[in-house]
């Protein structure tokens, strides 16, 4: 589907609406039914949830922006003189806040530069295209609302070199095998000379982690619990978010943070959109977001396994967060 939008340097397509609600039917009935519970977290971002999150950015507590916009402000320069991008593909755009720091860079670079954001969100994609091309007059913005591995497959033709910016930690939301899938699709459709800018979180100590997934302003319970307002509007369910509080625990091991909605007490919700209803206890946990951190090491097995290979790596001063320049294996 075409969206129209009154600007001729913008264009966004919405991937398959259709299957949207099907999917979502699938994932509820499949996650929440019964236990262990667990929903997707691509369900967080509707607008209420994208704006949320904007905000649990901007916490004293939630290190990892302000760690990746000081080391995109200090090595955007390096990352664009490597790559000579004419397009960007950013995954998991939202509102393109510390893409900037590359964008001024392309459009400085290329007369006809391209900006591709993926998100799940429309209505942020939209915002930010309005924000983008005041500042970027020059700029071509061709959005894609979907998930990524469909935006993958309907990206538009673009002239290289092509920088892909999976930046943000957004990678943590995947289990190992997933984010190695994820990232070999994306090794599959580079060109020589593209390149793929990652951002990750690093392993640290636990209550330093735990604390930026409960600040104390309380936005990330706020943003935990409002999947639960996507629920009850998309599936008309009556989830009751004072029944449930928000927890965050790391699993060191596992080196992810687990976010869960924790039941207060008993109670039976209904999903009249599925036609079921759920009876949930006490104390019972649904998970809603890992979020996976990762070490020297394990970035490399990450790359390896994906069919990448480094290209530079800028570590922060703390070694709190990575962003990691490679390049599809030869
Ligand atoms: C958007 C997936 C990178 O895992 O840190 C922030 C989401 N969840 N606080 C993250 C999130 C709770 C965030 N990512």
């Amino acid at each position: 589907m075409d969206m129209d939008f009154p600007h001729k340097q913008f264009q966004i397509r919405v991937l398959s609406c259709r299957d949207a609600l099907k999917a979502l039917k699938h994932d509820v009935l499949e996650g929440i039914i019964s236990a262990p519970r667990s929903l997707p977290p691509k369900y967080f971002y509707d607008e209420t949830g994208s704006r949320l999150f904007d905000a649990i950015c901007k916490t004293r507590h939630y290190y990892l922006t302000r760690t990746e916009s000081a080391l995109l402000e200090k090595h955007s320069d390096d990352i664009m003189a490597a790559v000579q991008p004419r397009a960007c593909v950013e995954l998991g755009a939202g509102s393109s806040l510390k893409t900037e720091f590359l964008l001024s860079r392309l459009v400085a670079g290329s007369q006809q530069a391209t900006y591709v954001p993926i998100d799940v969100c429309e209505e942020v994609l939209i915002e930010s295209a309005g924000r983008l091309l005041h500042r970027y007059p020059q700029l071509h913005i061709e959005a894609l609302a979907g998930e990524y591995l469909a935006a993958i497959r309907e990206l538009p033709n673009l002239e290289g070199p092509v920088l892909f910016v999976f930046i943000g930690s957004s990678i943590g939301n995947f289990s190992a095998s997933e984010s190695m899938e994820l990232l070999s699709r994306v090794a599959g459709i580079m060109a020589p000379g593209d390149a793929i800018l990652l951002g990750v979180d690093r392993v640290k100590n636990k209550e330093v982690l735990e604390q930026a997934y409960d600040d104390d302003e309380g936005i990330t319970a706020q943003f935990n619990l409002n999947v639960l307002n996507v629920l009850n509007t998309r599936l008309q369910g009556n989830f009751r978010l004072e029944n449930f509080s928000h927890r965050a625990v790391y699993h060191e091991t596992k080196e992810q943070i687990e976010m869960y909605l924790v039941a207060k007490q008993d109670q039976r919700v209904a999903l009249e959109g599925l036609g079921e209803s759920l009876q949930i206890q006490a104390g019972e946990a649904i998970l809603t977001e890992i979020s996976r951190k990762y070490t020297r090491t394990s970035i490399q097995r990450l790359l390896a396994g994906s069919g990448l290979a480094e290209h530079s790596h800028f570590v922060a001063d703390d070694e709190y967060f990575s962003l990691v320049l490679a390049q599809a294996q030869e």
